[in-house]
């Protein structure tokens, strides 16, 4: 079963179940202050685990396109991806573990649909401990459905229990799903606990009913949720027998293409040719999203997987200019999944720039990198003293004149035994640059946390969108947004620098909005009739039958899925505190409210 034929038997059913399809959100998550990219299906629907009504109801289930950066060392193994997508039905308080769970079973079971025999999975539940009791009752429904009592394994928290994505949010125990991968039938004893490598993880039910405090406790959410999630790629793999995804037809056309560029085959550098296809996946789904390599953010993700693909094609002997070539590939492979990759000639510009810009220093910085080694032999000579480690600042010199991710460093360390001073390099980063990537830390963090002041930035996020698109005209559009309990970061399309005026003319718009004190209403509306509305909003962006759209007057109207504050005079001032450039034709806000 190809993984199209996956997907779409997936939304199918859960389609049958009475849940309404929502098309996968951008991957740049909006409004949320501590991830830089969308990490899993529920993500984009934090606010409606949390109680905020759903305009397309209590039963939704999607197709997500997802990055997770945690594991970008792995890539190049069997399983790990940067980006992957991820399959997932959820209840917003209507169904809870009974059904969820028969829905799963059903899905996996059915001849109508995957029609994976009984014997070939096996079942984990949560064991329990202080925060919740044992999962007893996911155990009766899973032996009433046929499951042996020897194939369901209690695990602890580390293992099923799923979220919160960060510090906070919402979470709960979970119950797993295993397909037996292994040589004939399991034995009777076999179980993903004693036999870990012939149980592959295939899908995740989470019981969604606690929301994680900040002091560590639990408390209940307002809503009992269901949050499931299937890796479209990994189970795409193991359904059609194949050992790892790159083996599928969602890889192979990429490894094909990079065969034809390299001095290599696939099987001799087995590593290098994954890495180039996962990490230009990624990015070129990014750039679908308007993402574009700089050094911060998601811009500076982007760079770093561009630059370590690149870096890989040398290793593999590609000398041409080659990332738009594979680039264009996946594009033919996703877009009519993912119709923001029509934007080809666009992406295609991107990659191209970026690797020219990368092709001017990088071999001119690897040369650099051999004296330095040559440099560290000399010194063992002379001294008998071994350099272990590439020194903060000369990893530094490698970033700031050649262009080399720290994490290329520090690869190109790993490959000769060095380690690299991260911290030193850090330091001298900070020391020369004013811009600091104290937001790097974020790439772990949680979901949006729906405080007051959050509220807040969040409606003057709306104002600002209008306020900009008024005074420097409509290309100024949302590229990406990202709200902390102190300020608004706010990222949009406009050529040059402002000039002090428009900051003014920004900001007075804005606080004239705040002085009239408008009432915020809602309204869900057709996705047409709110384009017709003139309501802005990311369109191209948003699926769905149904918007929410709020309401500010005459200040601004906009989709979005809340929540915000009900009259403007509570956000009482608004400040912009830095206008910069992120990227050719991008700009970025930081903005705060004060008494
Ligand atoms: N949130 C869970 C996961 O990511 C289920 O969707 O696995």
């Amino acid at each position: 079963m190809e993984a199209r034929e996956l997907r779409q038997k997936y939304l199918d059913f859960f389609k049958e179940k009475g849940h309404a399809v929502l098309p996968s959100a951008p991957l740049l998550p909006e409004n949320d202050p501590t991830v830089l990219f969308t990490t899993a299906g529920m993500h984009p629907l934090v606010p409606y685990l949390m109680g905020e009504k759903h305009p397309d109801g209590t039963r939704l289930t999607s197709f997500q396109k997802c990055i997770r950066t945690g594991d970008i060392d792995e890539v190049g193994d069997d399983t790990h991806l940067t980006f992957f997508e991820m399959l997932g039905n959820w209840s917003l308080g209507d169904y809870f573990k009974e059904d969820a769970i028969k829905f799963s079973f059903e899905f996996l079971t059915s001849k109508k649909w995957l029609g994976i025999p009984k014997e070939k999975l096996s079942i984990s539940v949560f064991k329990g401990d202080d925060d919740a009791p044992p999962d007893h009752q996911a155990t009766d429904i899973w032996k009433s459905l046929g499951i042996p009592e020897h194939r369901i394994v209690y695990l602890p928290k580390s293992d099923n229990w799923w979220g919160p994505a960060g510090q906070t949010g919402p979470c709960g125990p979970d119950t797993e799903m295993f397909f037996w991968v292994g040589k004939g039938k399991p034995g009777k004893e076999s179980n993903p606990e004693t036999d870990e490598t012939n149980w592959v993880e295939i899908w995740n039910d989470v019981f969604m009913q606690y929301d994680k405090q900040a002091d560590g406790t639990f408390k209940p959410l307002k809503q009992k949720n269901v949050d499931t999630g299937m890796g479209l790629e990994r189970t795409a793999a193991i359904l059609q027998g194949k050992k790892t995804v790159y083996d599928t037809e969602l890889f192979e056309p990429i490894l094909k293409k990079i065969a034809t560029l390299s001095k290599f085959s696939y099987k001799e550098k087995t590593t290098s040719y994954r890495i180039i296809a996962d990490h230009l996946r990624a990015a070129t789904m990014m750039a679908g999203d308007g993402v574009k390599p700089s050094n911060l953010d998601q811009g500076y993700v982007m760079r770093r997987l561009i630059r370590r693909a690149i870096r890989h094609g040398k290793l593999i002997g590609i000398e041409q200019s080659f990332t738009h070539i594979i680039a264009k590939k996946i594009i033919h492979i996703m877009s009519d999944i993912y119709p923001e990759l029509r934007h080809e000639e666009a992406i295609l510009i991107t990659m191209k720039e970026e690797e020219e810009q990368f092709q001017k220093t990088i071999n001119q910085g690897l040369r650099e990198f051999e004296k330095l080694l040559k440099g560290f032999e000399i010194a063992f000579e002379k001294t008998g003293k071994k350099i272990s480690e590439i020194s903060g600042k000369q990893a530094f010199r490698l970033y700031d004149t050649y262009g080399f991710p720290i994490e290329m460093t520090e690869e190109l360390g790993n490959e000769h035994g060095l380690s690299t001073d991260h911290k030193g390099f850090d330091e001298a980063f900070k020391a020369h640059q004013e811009l600091s990537r104290a937001d790097k830390g974020t790439f772990k963090g949680g979901l949006q946390d729906h405080s007051w002041e959050t509220t807040r930035l969040h409606t003057a996020t709306h104002l600002l969108h209008s306020a900009l698109m008024k005074v420097l005209g409509d290309h100024a559009k949302q590229r990406g947004s990202n709200i902390t309990a102190q300020r608004l970061r706010f990222d949009f399309s406009h050529p040059d620098k402002m000039t002090d005026e428009q900051i003014a003319a920004v900001e007075k718009y804005v606080n004239d909005a705040i002085a009239s004190d408008q009432p915020v209403t809602m309204k869900v509306l057709p996705l047409e009739e709110a384009k017709k509305s003139g309501a802005i909003g990311l369109f191209e962006q948003k699926y769905g039958d149904q918007v929410k759209v709020y309401d500010m007057g005459p200040w601004s109207k906009e989709t979005c899925g809340g929540p915000h504050v009900e009259h403007l005079g509570q956000l009482s001032h608004f400040k912009i505190t830095k206008e910069q450039s992120i990227g050719a034709g991008l700009r970025r806000i930081k903005a705060v409210l004060t008494d």
